[in-house]
This record gives C-alpha cells, structure tokens and sequence, in this order.
C-alpha cells in the first residue's frame, strides 16, 4: 500500500472541515435502499430550487447523524451570481459585473482578488484552467497550467540512495514556471471587455487597504504556521509571532505593488519586468532553479473544450494537460449505461461509482499526461462503445481489484470558482498552488507565495505523490511539460442546449468525482443545489484500493454491505471543496462549498 507524504497544507482543509461539527454518530436504520433513507424533510425546500429542467428537484434524504441537513436554501441571484473560496473575491467579481463586465471579466477580477484574500491557494504564483461558453454558444478552455523549468530532470526529487525525497512539495525546487498571471490576462482580451487594470482594480484596493481577517483565515495561516515560517512570508503572516488576529485588518503591500505593475504593464511585469526579477531572485537566493528565461518562454495554451454527453444532458469539461475532462466523460460514459443508477446512498450507489472510478482512474494514471509529450488516447478513453466494456466488467455483486501498477500521487490545495452573467455568459475557473500556501516559498519583495506543482508530476513513477496518487512514465518530469491536473472546471447544458450548471472543485484527484458527484445529484438524482453540494461524497482512485467515504455519510447498513463485498473502506472528514452554480425559475442558484469557507454573491 502506498504511503502518503506528511503535508501540513491538508490541515487548513481539516480545520474549516472542523468547522462544521458533525451532528452525532447515531446509527442509520436500514431500509430497501440502504443509506438513502426514510423520512425527507419537505418544509424547507425552496421550489425555486426547481431547475427549468424536463423533471422538478425532489426532497433529498441523507443517513441519520450525516452532518448536513437536506432542505436548506442556496443563494438567489436574479442576473448573476459569482460563487468562490472567498466572499471578498465574489464580491470583487460582482462589482465588475455590475460595472457592465461580462462573465470572463469578472472570473479574471475574481482570480486577482483570490490571490489577496485566499492565499492558501488563490494566487498569481501558481496556475490553473479556465472553461468558457458564451451565451452565443462559443465553447473555449485557457489551459495557464505551470510547466517544469527547463533545468528540471525526471530524478530531481530522488535521492542518492533511490529515495523519493520532500523537495517537489517544500521549498525552492518544488515550483513549476507559474501560468496564472498569463492565462487570466489572454482569457481578459479574448472574452473580455475590461481592462486589466479595471479587473484588477478590486484586488489592487484589497492588498493595498487590506480586509478584515476572519478566524477561519487565521487558524489556516496558522495551522501551516512552521512551514511557512522557513521562508519570507513569516514577518508579513507571522508579525508577532502569530498569524492576525480575527478582526485584524490585514494589508499586503509588497502584493499591491507587485499587482499594480502588472496592472499597468501586462503579464509583462511578472514574465520579463520587476515581479519576475523578484521572483528570480528568491529562486537564486533559495537554490531553485526557475531563470528568466524560464519566465519569458511561458506560454498558455488555447483549447478546445471535451464536450461529451450524459443522458442528453451536454458537459464541457477540460482536456489535458488536465485529466478532468477525459476521466470525468469515461467516468460518466460507463455510469451512463446503468439505467436508472441505484438509489442514491445505497450499497449499489457506493459500489456502482466505486468500481466505475476505479477504471477511469487506471486509465488516468496511466495513460494522461501533457499532451505536447506523450500521445493521450482521448479519442478511445471518451469513446461511449469502450465505456460499454468497461461497463461490462463491473460484477454487480463484488468488488474488483486494481492491477499492482495503477497507483498515484497529488495535493489537496486548490480553488475552483463559478461565474455567470446576466447575458448567460458563464465561466468556470480552478487554480492552484498545488498545496496550501504552494511550496510556501513567499517572494520577497514580489509578495505572493510560489506554487509546488512539480509534486503533480509523476516524481518516480509507480511511487505515490501527495495525494496517494501513483502515476506512470506519461506524467514523468521533463523541460517545459505541464504536470498531469486533476482540476475539472465543468460547465452543463440541459437537453435544451441552456446553460445548467457551472461547477468545479478543489482537492486533489477528489476534484473529478466531486464535481461529477454534484452534477449527477442535479441532473440524475435531481437535488436542488443546496442538497446536491450537501450530500455525502464518496471517492475511488484505483490505488489505493479503497473507497473513500465522509465520515456519517453512508449508514452503517451501507458500510458493511460494501466491505461483505470485498472493498475496503476508509472513513474521512470532507472530501473535496466544490463551488457550484445552477440556472433555477427566473435566475440563478449559487453555493458555495457547505465544508469549507466561502461566498455565492449574487444580484
Ligand atoms: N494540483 C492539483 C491538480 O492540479 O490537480
């Protein structure tokens, strides 16, 4: 069984996690439908949850003592709605809407804003995918992944004696060549109708005047308190010795500046100009190995959205270098020959995605990679007639095993936030630093923390990665490749050809079953929203081989009928952060995600 390395980014999930207590631990009553259980709760639901759909939303019904009750409401927004990691950042997207933005200008202000008021992941020394459908049906995807610097070698991370060393997740070495600064900046002047300097103005004012910290944002620069001290940023995070207080108002100056000059400049300042010295420098100072040439020969790359169907619904999904798209259409392509799928929390539920997870993800882990390196067998892994044999090979009656090979490694920290405007352009973002606060690397003088992407690489094929994630050779270091993403920024059309839901996660490989699992609430299951975001998740990856379940989320019933089957088991806190949208009668619903922090901000 793979060991997972220790990473004290996972803490900051835990803790907003803890957030939420759990309602208790009674045990669930068994029914027909084991898990998905008896009484509904009907009072509270909002019916203008109903999605303008073929069918209306019905009363979802969770096990006894899951800690999130069905039937609460989601945020209304009549015209648009911006949902993300940070209300501050939502709001920053809000007011560029409201300025007379479109949907991209607003995704753009809000990315900024994420990197002032959300720097465990939101950044601009880190990446991301950016998924857009405007309202007049144009489809496009701005992949701004990092890519390895052109000194980095396939064994960079593994020691003398063969050993697969810390130095792709902490530290200098651990960066790839950042994407986000050039991605948000081609996304603004293709779509956009702003500026940069009038998208960035709300982050500009929010580094420079700071905003008022939270206990949430507190305890999360806390709990990575060590880490981040062996580096820059302990004086700005740590000026007492201890991150803000809650209340405290919170200013990044040396951010302001360096926003300002790539307001002002372009992506320029940050790719040949003063922040990219800055951040040369702290790569020189730290032993990295990322150069100015590195910075000027990044490039983000255009491309055509996966579009794929599920049950005459349309998904627009990311391609590589992302593994998003492709595992998100296998996944659904085999689910899809399941008619209707189990009851929704029932043994069958559980075991159907588990064992349809564990195939996407041997394909995933073996076969993805970026696509300028390695030939991805797209074409065959979103064929319908190959899901049909996959399909095929599911025993309905127990469980299956992953082959020796199939395992992997990938961190948990990440930001995923949805856009729509009041024309119905929508757009659906994920970036990353990889982990929380990335390598923890802060640029001196630049005022950003650098991502640890290179972790997202196979580091030593067949050996696990931050995530337990083990990989082949297609996602093997070399100079200028991107390293294989799980980030799924999805956006849904209904049998209609309207615009549905725009959704996404962070968390690792749990981004793909998360996002999916949402959506089939929606569109299979038919939850509201606010029920779909809430109910428990489940999460298979191939290796380990086991199936990942939210602590209460399953009932007891459930848990034992599924180990009698033969799969193993592990019961966790959350799993994945999902920021989700949904077209509703006479507007849009937004939720943020109920385990974590955040802000639907609509008008
Ligand atoms: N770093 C997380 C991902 O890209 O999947």
């Amino acid at each position: 069984m793979p060991s997972f390395r220790t990473r004290h980014s996972l803490v900051f999930a835990l803790l907003l996690v803890a957030c939420h207590p759990q309602s208790g631990s009674a045990p669930s009553p068994s029914t027909a439908a084991p898990g998905a259980t008896a009484v509904p709760p009907t009072a509270q639901i909002d019916h203008r949850d109903a999605p303008k759909m073929a069918q209306a939303t019905v009363d979802a019904a969770f096990p006894q003592g899951w800690r999130f009750p069905s039937g609460t409401k989601a945020s209304f927004g009549e015209h648009a709605m911006v949902v993300s990691n940070s209300a501050l950042a939502s709001e920053a997207g809000v007011e560029i809407l409201k300025a007379g933005g479109n949907a991209v200008d607003a995704a753009v202000a809000t990315g900024f804003a994420l990197a002032v008021t959300y720097p465990f992941a939101g950044n601009i020394g880190g990446g991301g995918f950016m998924n857009i459908r405007m309202a007049d049906g144009r489809t496009a995807a701005i992949d701004y992944r990092e890519v390895a610097p052109l000194a980095a070698t396939r064994n960079m991370y593994i020691d003398a004696n063969g050993k697969l060393t810390n130095k792709s997740v902490l530290g200098h070495l651990a960066s790839g060549v950042p994407g986000a600064v050039a991605g948000m900046n081609a996304a603004l002047t293709k779509f956009g109708t702003k500026t940069l300097a009038e998208v960035m103005a709300p982050a500009i004012r929010l580094a420079e005047q700071g905003f008022v910290v939270d206990s949430a944002f507190s305890r999360g620069i806390n709990a990575d308190k060590r880490d981040i001290s062996l580096y820059a940023g302990r004086d700005l995070f740590f000026p007492n010795g201890e991150a803000p207080a809650p209340g405290a108002r919170f200013v990044q100056q040396d951010l302001a500046r360096s926003l300002k000059l790539i307001a002002a400049q372009g992506p320029k300042a940050f790719y040949d100009g003063e922040v990219g010295d800055s951040l040369v420098a702290e790569e020189q100072r730290g032993g990295g190995i990322i150069t100015k040439a590195d910075l000027q020969a990044y490039t983000p790359l255009w491309r055509t959205p996966i579009k794929s169907t599920y049950r005459g619904y349309t998904l627009f999904t990311m391609p590589p270098a992302s593994s998003g798209g492709i595992t998100m259409t296998e996944s659904l392509n085999i689910l899809e020959k399941f008619a209707p799928l189990p009851p929704f929390g029932s043994t069958q539920y559980v075991h159907l995605l588990a064992e349809t997870y564990r195939r996407s993800f041997m394909d995933r882990n073996e076969k993805l990679g970026d696509p300028a390196f390695v030939k991805v067998p797209m074409e065959q892994l979103t064929d319908k007639g190959y899901a049909a044999t996959l399909a095929a090979q599911i025993d309905r009656a127990k469980a299956s095993k992953t082959p020796a090979f199939n395992a992997g490694r990938e961190p948990e920290h990440t930001t995923h936030y949805s856009v729509v405007d009041a024309m119905g352009n929508a757009v659906a973002t994920t970036t990353t630093l990889n982990g929380g606060f990335g390598s923890k690397v802060w640029v001196r003088g630049g005022g950003f923390f650098m991502n640890n992407q290179m972790d997202d690489f196979a580091a030593q094929p067949g050996s696990p990665n931050m995530f337990g994630l083990v990989q082949g050779e297609a996602n093997a270091i070399q100079p200028g490749k991107r390293m294989l993403s799980a980030m799924s920024p999805t956006i849904v059309l209904d049998p209609q050809g309207q615009l549905l839901m725009v959704t996404g996660a962070a968390g690792g490989p749990t981004i793909i079953t998360a996002t999916m699992e949402v959506i089939l609430n929606v569109i299979e299951y038919h939850m509201s929203l606010a029920d779909a975001m809430r109910a428990p998740r489940l999460h298979h990856q191939a290796l380990p081989d086991e199936i990942r379940v939210e602590n209460n989320g399953f009932s007891g019933a459930v848990i034992d009928s599924l180990k009698a089957m033969g799969h193993a088991i592990r019961s966790q806190g959350g799993i994945a952060n999902v920021n989700s949208i949904l077209r509703v009668s006479g507007g849009w619903h937004g939720v943020f995600e109920p385990r974590s922090v955040g802000g639907a901000v609509g008008y």
